[in-house]
């Protein structure tokens, strides 16, 4: 599917509303695909109510929502080493958060957990204000009740 901006978070909203726990989801597409906007969407729609920074310096935030979900949002581009990864505490992370939120997964290589969805963006080269979203689930996480997705109002 394709979405403009506001269809992407409207999307993104309704994942962190329905979506199961706990979710690894890991959100691939280059720089400035719009993994922030989306990952802020469904942090937003899991009821965190701070706002999300873009973690590409601290590489990591954690928000502990109304209802004790936790989540964390991760931003692995500045990853370099998986001894990097370890001393962000990676190892813990999966099984300590209920909602894990992971751009860059590329960095992690194989220390994703083994069942995650990914959610890849990309910019259509003609359409600088849409995305294609293209959604893969990798082993069995728990379901994602807003994929297959209805968007109100979504393009072809
Ligand atoms: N349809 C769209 N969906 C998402 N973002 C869009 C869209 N159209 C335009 N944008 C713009 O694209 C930018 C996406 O930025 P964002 O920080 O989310 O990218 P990113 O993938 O997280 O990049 P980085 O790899 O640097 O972390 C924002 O400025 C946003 O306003
Ligand atoms: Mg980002």
């Amino acid at each position: 599917m394709r979405l403009d901006e506001i269809e992407l978070a409207g999307w993104g909203e309704r994942i962190g509303e329905t979506v199961g726990t706990p979710t690894v989801i890991a959100l691939q597409g280059p720089l400035g695909a719009g993994k922030s906007v989306l990952a802020r969407a469904i942090g937003r729609g899991a009821g965190v109510r701070e706002t999300m920074p873009s973690p590409s310096y601290n590489l990591l935030f954690r928000y502990v929502t109304d209802s004790r979900t936790e989540v964390v949002h991760l931003d692995l581009y500045r990853i370099e080493s998986s001894e990097e990864l370890w001393e962000l505490g990676w190892a813990q992370i999966p099984g300590e958060a209920d909602l894990v939120l992971v751009e860059w997964p590329e960095r992690a290589k194989g220390a994703l957990p083994v069942d995650h969805w990914v959610i890849e963006l990309s910019a259509p080269g003609d359409q600088p204000l849409l995305r294609d979203v293209e959604v893969r689930r990798v082993g069995s996480p728990s379901e994602l009740a807003a994929f297959p997705m209805s968007v109100s109002g979504s393009r072809r």
